[in-house]
């Protein structure tokens, strides 16, 4: 087999792969992409976790499940009278698929408008010499390829619970919690963390009972603590049944059921019978298929390949970017150290920013946030002000009929600068991009509240929260 070589190798076409792989190509670079994830008929489908079984179909789901609870619980106020509401689940799930289809064909194409080489297969390290490594690729068809560079962006997958793994039916994994056939009656949720809020909202929403069982005493702790206390209060008075401080025990998987044995935050013993269990306790990266031992990879104690804060692995020409390396598990941190990585190698100065990574959980009303809590400056020790603002008090979020919530601004106590802006609400998903921006040009709360902002519009609360700084709001 004749070997054909690359400026770049990319292994993984998740975010952070197919990301870097372009602005590789873009900086005039020969790049191959190898990708072994696979569509229901074998073929390949690019874009990996996010695009298949992550961010892109799970949002599909909340909002067509988010379209049905207002059908069913607002249209009313609006004065809109529905008759013989139902839920298609097949059809919602099928156009979930057809969303992921379009994402793996947009990826396919854009690889071909960039001139990148795409293998569809697992690649692998073969050896380390002449500048560079030989990969193996193993798919239907097999290849040898010679990068100079490395770029090694293989992600991660769900974590089991010990001794139970995902049979997608009965124990859910986010891929099978993505395709269930019909409305479960019953369904149980180990984790409250982002997948569990997610997922659990879709399947309530549309009708099932959820229950979310959750090791740690405290809700959302990654959050500011008075965004995650309202978020909490906000999704439990839909329904969403979350108990807090629990330890799991034996779960019995029978034919028609599951048994979850556990003991509540009492120390009292409980038993939780459901349909379905989607187990959402965190994700371990992929790093099994790749060999690295044929080079030396090293990784570190919880398997994540371990790399510099530039994505240097210990090894000359080998990079390590996503979810397969220290720092939070989202897609747009992937994408932004891939880009950041391809342009490390054609000698420019690539730059991420990890205080600025936005975080956002899409559940309704959304939560989220962009750099520091209110906790975590508190123990900092660092003087700040802090401001909010609910959207109760705001006018579009009225006539939108969704007033859950608010934004909080905390800046810097003397030199005002903002140090970190935490939403819970309508579209906190799209506000939180101002907060990004204006932390990245440095920006004050006060730059903020002198801001023409359009009204009515939910991004008045933003300039709100920032005049609620220096405590005066104009319309709370
Ligand atoms: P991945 O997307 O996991 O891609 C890695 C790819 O490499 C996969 O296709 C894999 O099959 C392939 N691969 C692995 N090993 C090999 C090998 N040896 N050879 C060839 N190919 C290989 N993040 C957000 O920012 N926003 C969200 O809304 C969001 N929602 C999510 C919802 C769910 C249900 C889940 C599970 C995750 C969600 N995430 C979200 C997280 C996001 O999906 C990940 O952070 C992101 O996909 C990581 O990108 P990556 O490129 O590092 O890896
Ligand atoms: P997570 O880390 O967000 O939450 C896992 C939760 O499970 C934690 O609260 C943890 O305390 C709890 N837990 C762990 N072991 C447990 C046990 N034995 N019993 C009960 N509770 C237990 O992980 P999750 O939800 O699986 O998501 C994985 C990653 O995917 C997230 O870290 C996130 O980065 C990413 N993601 C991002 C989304 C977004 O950006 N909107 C959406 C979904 C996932």
């Amino acid at each position: 087999m004749s070997t054909t070589t690359f400026d770049v190798v990319v292994i993984g076409a998740g975010p952070g792969g197919y990301v870097a792989a372009i602005r590789a190509a873009q900086l005039g670079m020969t790049v191959a992409c190898i990708d072994d994830w696979q569509n229901a008929s074998g073929g390949a489908a690019p874009g990996g976790t996010c695009t298949n079984v992550g961010c892109i179909p799970s949002k599909a789901l909340l909002q067509s499940s988010e379209y049905y609870e207002h059908a069913a619980r607002h249209f009313d106020a609006h004065g809109i009278g529905l008759k013989d509401l139902r839920i298609d689940v097949a059809k919602m799930v099928a156009r979930k698929d057809q969303i992921v289809k379009q994402t793996n064909e947009g990826i396919l194409y854009l690889f071909k408008k960039n001139k990148i080489s795409f293998f569809h297969g697992r690649g692998s390290f073969v050896k380390a010499g002449n500048g560079g490594y030989e990969i193996a690729v193993q798919g239907k068809e097999a290849h040898a390829l010679f990068g100079r560079q490395i770029i090694i962006a293989t992600g991660s997958s769900a974590r089991a619970l010990p001794g139970l793994p995902f049979d997608e039916d009965k124990v859910l994994s986010n891929d099978g919690a993505l395709r269930i056939g019909s409305v479960p009656k019953r369904l149980g949720v180990i984790g409250s963390g982002v997948i569990g809020l997610e997922m659990g909202s879709v399947w309530r929403r549309v009708g099932a009972e959820v229950k979310v069982l959750e090791a740690l005493p405290s809700f959302l702790p990654a959050a500011d603590a008075q965004i995650a206390k309202e978020a909490h209060k906000a999704l439990t008075r839909q329904g969403l049944q979350i108990e807090l401080g629990v330890k799991v025990g034996e779960i019995k998987v029978g034919r028609k059921a599951v048994s979850v044995a556990y003991t509540d935050a009492k120390g009292a013993a409980q038993t939780l019978e459901v349909d379905k269990l989607i187990v959402s306790i965190g994700r371990v990266p992929n790093t099994a298929g790749l060999n690295g031992a044929a080079v030396g990879l090293a990784i570190d104690e919880r398997g994540f390949i371990v790399v510099d804060n530039e994505c240097r692995t210990g090894l000359p020409g080998v990079w390590a970017v996503g979810d397969v390396v220290r720092g939070p598990m989202l897609a747009h941190k992937a994408e932004e150290e891939g880009v950041a990585v391809a342009e490390r190698i054609a000698g420019q100065h690539g730059h991420v920013d990890f205080n600025l990574v936005p975080f956002v959980v899409y559940t309704s009303p959304e939560i989220a946030w962009v750099g520091k809590s209110e906790q975590a400056l508190q123990e900092e020790g660092r003087a700040y002000r802090a401001g909010s603002f609910p959207f109760m008090a705001n006018g579009r979020a009225r006539a939108l009929g969704d007033t859950t919530g608010m934004v909080k601004f905390l800046a810097d106590a003397v030199s005002d600068e903002i140090l970190g802006v935490h939403i819970v609400g309508p579209l906190a998903s799209e506000l939180i991009a101002e907060a990004a921006v204006a932390m990245a040009f440095h920006a004050s709360a006060e730059d903020i509240a002198r801001i023409c902002h359009a009204h009515p519009s939910l991004s008045e609360a933003m300039k709100e929260a920032a005049l609620a700084v220096d405590k005066r709001t104009l319309n709370f």
